[in-house]
């Protein structure tokens, strides 16, 4: 019998499913649980094999374009390896089949991926269908005017007023996790990050967002929205990956299609409660313009101040949709981004020296720092690729054109580390982010927050993160890669490895604890 429950960090595999789990190499990173196959999944992906099978012979025969099929991007931690490499053979875009009927043109040249993300077309109906159940229909899926509407009303959310104070509790979440570290530093062991920096970062957006004080470093996967929300993001993972799964009809029949709706209530409940508490808090305080001068305004108070065209309140459901979307992408993007800078970081180590010796005095070690993340987002980007589904034809530069009804995508990953871009792609080199560089790139060559109208309206919150997360880390310990453990990248949502990120510590100054005063940059 195949069991769900997966190892934990440091276990090579899981105990009670071992031949299974080796093949899918899901199990080996980190502390979440994850799904691994069952007979149902192994038959599901049986009968539908045979059943493309002479749909998948005819293609081989008539199709004129690059045959690029996304079951040669083996979950190997060699995926995107594969994305690189079409990437060198068709310089300009390259479809990648998911199974026979459905195709994603990936674009990997700045001008043309300026044009898609330029457009306003709509998010694809694959991904992004997965993770409506989950999040609704907020900022990140919703389309057309509604998405106008609410990109209008929770920008000031991001303005660097609300940031501000935030700096703060940034730093108490990071010193929370920095502080557990301790015994690692005194052990010289290797140990997992992702695990960890993901909880840190729950915590902090919980914290920021909506002013809640979450415990989760403390009570890590036993509370069970947390479990909740890592079950969502690996069973939503996984859909994407199994192609049978895109049926709502054998995805909902499927154990995972139960444990997927179970944990959606959870994670509504838990929503709704925090929705009602903060609006009985937000009656008391009588008027909402007497509640900003007490204190600042966080995300949530924006929504429940909001109002529509007809002055109407946001119905709870749309409220909810806004808080599930942000708790979504709020946290999983920046524990990616942190876990792979402490990993670029702890392989080169000469830059971890750079950052210490520069006067601390005017700060102006942000900009290195900033550079260092940069470098890191540009080699690990959190959202490895984006894609939208064409309403009406769209033309490129050169004037070739794509029609109505094309998935089109940019590969973000890939694109980051174009040859033809950048020089010595793989080499970690914060320096390319010197301004006299940068202005010799094209203004679309970096994009890990994506770029017009659909960019990410958090990127300053995510920035500012992980400058503070960084700061503290380098001033109290050392960091140190494990050689014979590379990450093996892979998409999980978002960038992961699949075999956990692992570095070890040594303290700067034994017993040291860190008090960060910090402007903002
Ligand atoms: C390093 C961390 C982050 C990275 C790399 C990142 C990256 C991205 C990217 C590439 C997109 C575009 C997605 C698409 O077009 O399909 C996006 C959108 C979005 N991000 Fe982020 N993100 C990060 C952190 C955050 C944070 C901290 C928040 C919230 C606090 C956030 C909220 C959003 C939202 C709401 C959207 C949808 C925006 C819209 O469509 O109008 N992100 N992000």
């Amino acid at each position: 019998m195949i069991s769900r429950k997966c190892e934990q960090v440091n276990r090579k595999r899981c105990s009670e499913c071992l031949a299974l789990c080796t093949a899918t190499t899901d199990c080996q990173q980190g502390t979440r649980q994850n799904a691994c196959p069952s007979l149902f999944d192994t038959l599901v992906w049986c009968s539908l094999f045979l059943f493309m099978l002479p749909h998948l012979f005819s293609l081989c025969f008539h199709i004129k374009v690059p045959l690029c099929y996304s079951l040669q991007m083996k979950r190997d931690g060699t995926e995107f390896d594969k994305s690189v490499a079409w990437g060198v053979r068709f310089p300009f875009a390259f479809p990648v089949w998911f199974g026979p009927f459905l195709s994603i043109l990936n674009l990997h040249h700045p001008d043309y991926i300026k044009t898609l993300l330029s457009s306003t077309e709509p998010k694809d109906d694959i991904a992004y269908r997965f993770i409506k159940p989950w999040i609704g229909d907020g900022l990140l899926v919703s389309s057309g005017q509604k998405w106008f509407n609410h990109r209008r009303l929770l920008t000031p959310g991001f303005h660097y007023k609300i940031l501000k104070p935030y700096v703060k509790t940034m730093a108490d979440c990071s010193r929370l996790m920095l502080d557990k570290w301790e015994g690692y530093s005194q052990t010289n062991e290797f140990f997992e990050v992702f695990g960890p920096v993901s909880l840190m970062s729950l915590d902090n957006i919980m914290r920021c967002a909506f002013s809640n004080n979450s415990n989760c470093q403390n009570e890590g996967e036993t509370n069970t929205y947390i479990k909740a929300v890592y079950e969502l993001s690996d069973l939503v993972n996984m859909r994407i990956r199994v192609f049978p799964y895109h049926s709502d009809l054998i995805f909902y029949l499927s154990p995972h299609g139960f444990r997927f709706r179970r944990a959606c209530r959870v994670t509504h409940r838990h929503t709704e409660e925090v929705i009602r508490k903060r609006k009985e808090a937000l009656m008391e305080e009588a008027k909402p313009e007497q509640t900003q001068a007490k204190r600042n305004l966080d995300f949530l108070d924006i929504l429940l101040c909001a109002r529509d065209e007809d002055d109407n309140a946001l119905s709870d459901e749309v409220i909810r949709a806004e808080v599930d979307t942000f708790m979504f992408e709020g946290h999983d993007t920046t524990a990616s981004s942190i876990s792979f800078l402490m990993y670029s970081l702890a392989s080169h180590p000469q830059h971890q020296e750079i950052y210490r010796e520069r006067p601390q005095g005017d700060h102006p070690w942000i900009p290195y720092t900033t550079m260092c993340i940069k470098e890191s987002l540009r080699l690990y980007p959190a959202v490895p690729g984006i894609s939208r589904k064409l309403t009406k034809t769209m033309t490129f530069i050169d004037g070739r054109s794509m029609p109505e009804g094309s998935y089109i995508g940019a590969a973000l990953y890939s694109h980051h580390r174009n040859s033809m871009i950048w020089e010595n792609p793989k080499v970690f080199d914060p320096l390319r982010f010197l301004p006299e560089n940068v202005s010799k790139r094209h203004p679309h060559a970096f994009l890990p927050f994506s770029a017009g109208p659909r960019n990410c309206i958090g990127q300053n919150f995510a920035m500012n993160e992980m400058k503070v997360v960084i700061a503290q880390t380098l001033r109290r310990y050392q960091l140190m890669a494990d050689p014979a453990r590379p990450p093996k990248v892979a998409a999980r949502l978002v960038l992961c490895a699949l075999n956990g990120i692992y570095i070890k510590i040594k303290p700067l100054q034994p017993g040291a604890t860190t008090s960060l005063s910090m402007k903002m940059p």
